[in-house]
């Protein structure tokens, strides 16, 4: 497989063209969401899609998770307090508009328990250090609450209560994709799960009996706690589960609701990936995925192509020409212009290798609309380089 290249093109498939301006202008999409494997470009390319929308005329807000700090503080977000603020310096001419936050893992987490639990017990729970540390470092909670907030913005954008027609959320660095759609899921049924129950029991027949259940099951960790952090945390696991049995149902419920409404046609899922094998067998697993759960697919973002200001001139023969002033330079300009004819060589055989990854993934979906977006020279971090992203991402063709 790896030398196809090098004994000439491959055929081309004809690839669907993912026509983004129409999906963004489509007042029909309601919801946006970016996913793919960690670090392929997600954050930017919802970002851009957001900026490119409102431009467009769209009243946007775009959920950021994580975003690079430089990328962040040119969209406004210098606070984490889960409030959408509008994004300075976006041409509103088309009558649209651009707020954005950043996802605050936990306060997000302690917003759920505010409203599904009584006063006194969401205080109780909120002071918990064992809720402390499960709202911001269990797996999957980050997926599970970028979910939650995403159906918090749906549902004040339904009820009017916010101008947006359109979300644009981005999803947690993960290695898989498919931990957006698993994560939440896997999450509340531990919270439903036997563990909790197991714990909860013995709670609510008293200490002594806990204690000996506790220790029946977790045994050697529950001493060693106890040691190191005191007695006070097995009482403080105890009242935090307690408190948080009477939200279980409503964990479940909500992650549920929100999952379903992921198959709503209102809702596109855009899939990025780099052009690496890596990264699209992963967009390959969520496709397919998409396609088994009835959610709309609205097509690939192929992040960070190598492109080529002379894509005429071949690798093979650009090396010629580096060998053939090698050997018999002229003048000092000669090794600059070898050099210059090899940084090209690797381009265009990197440009070859890309190519050729992505047309695998498209023997395989040959339906799925594609666009690209090319390799900028520098990281993507203000309006301006989102700009040229989303110009990128209406631009090109799928193939
Ligand atoms: N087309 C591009 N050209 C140049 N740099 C890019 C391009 N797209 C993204 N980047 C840069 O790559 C880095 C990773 O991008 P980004 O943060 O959007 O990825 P991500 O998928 O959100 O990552 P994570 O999984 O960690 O959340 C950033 O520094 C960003 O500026
Ligand atoms: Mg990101």
């Amino acid at each position: 497989v790896s030398d196809r290249t090098a004994k000439g093109r491959p055929k081309a498939v004809d690839v669907p063209r993912l026509d983004v301006d129409a999906l963004l202008s489509d007042p029909g999409t309601q919801t946006i969401v970016c996913c793919g494997s960690g670090g392929v470009g997600k954050t930017t390319t919802a970002a851009a899609l957001g900026l490119r929308a409102a431009e467009l005329g769209r009243n946007v807000v775009v959920l950021t998770i994580d975003p690079a700090r430089r990328l962040a503080q040119s969209m406004g977000l210098e606070v984490l307090d889960n409030t959408p603020r509008p994004v300075p310096d976006v041409d509103g001419a088309n009558g649209g508009s651009l707020d954005a936050m950043m996802l605050d893992m936990k306060r997000t987490f302690d917003e759920v328990v505010e409203a599904h639990a009584s006063p006194d017990k969401a205080e109780q729970i909120l002071a918990n250090p064992f809720y402390q540390a499960l709202s911001s470092s269990f797996a999957g909670t980050s997926e599970y609450m970028a979910m939650e907030k995403l159906g918090q913005l749906r549902a004040s954008a339904d009820a009017g209560e916010q101008p947006w027609d359109l979300v644009v959320v981005d999803t947690p660095p993960s290695r898989s994709a498919l931990d957006f759609l698993d994560a939440p899921q896997r999450l509340s049924s531990f919270l439903d799960g036997r563990f909790i129950r197991l714990l909860t029991a013995p709670a609510k027949a008293g200490g002594r009996a806990y204690l000996r259940a506790l220790s029946g099951v977790v045994g050697n960790l529950t001493s060693l706690m106890t040691r190191i952090l005191g007695a006070q945390v097995l009482t403080d696991v105890q009242t935090f589960v307690s408190a948080l049995d009477t939200m279980f149902g409503g964990f479940s419920e909500r992650a549920d609701a929100t999952y379903a409404r992921l198959q709503d046609a209102g809702t596109a899922f855009v899939v990025v990936a780099s052009p690496d094998p890596d990264a699209l067998r992963e967009a390959s697993y969520f496709v397919e995925r998409l396609d088994a759960e009835g959610m709309p697919l609205a097509g690939l973002v192929v992040n960070r192509v190598q492109v080529s200001a002379v894509p005429s001139l071949t690798a093979a023969r650009s090396t010629a020409a580096a060998e053939q002033l090698e050997e018999d330079p002229a003048g000092d300009e000669d090794a600059v212009v070898a050099g210059l004819l090899r940084l090209h060589a690797e381009r265009m055989l990197r440009r070859e290798r890309e190519t050729a990854v992505v047309r695998r993934f498209h023997g395989a979906h040959p339906d799925v609309p594609t666009t690209r977006v090319a390799a900028m020279a520098e990281d993507v971090h203000d309006l301006a380089g989102l700009r040229a992203v989303g110009e990128g991402l209406s631009a090109s063709s799928g193939g």
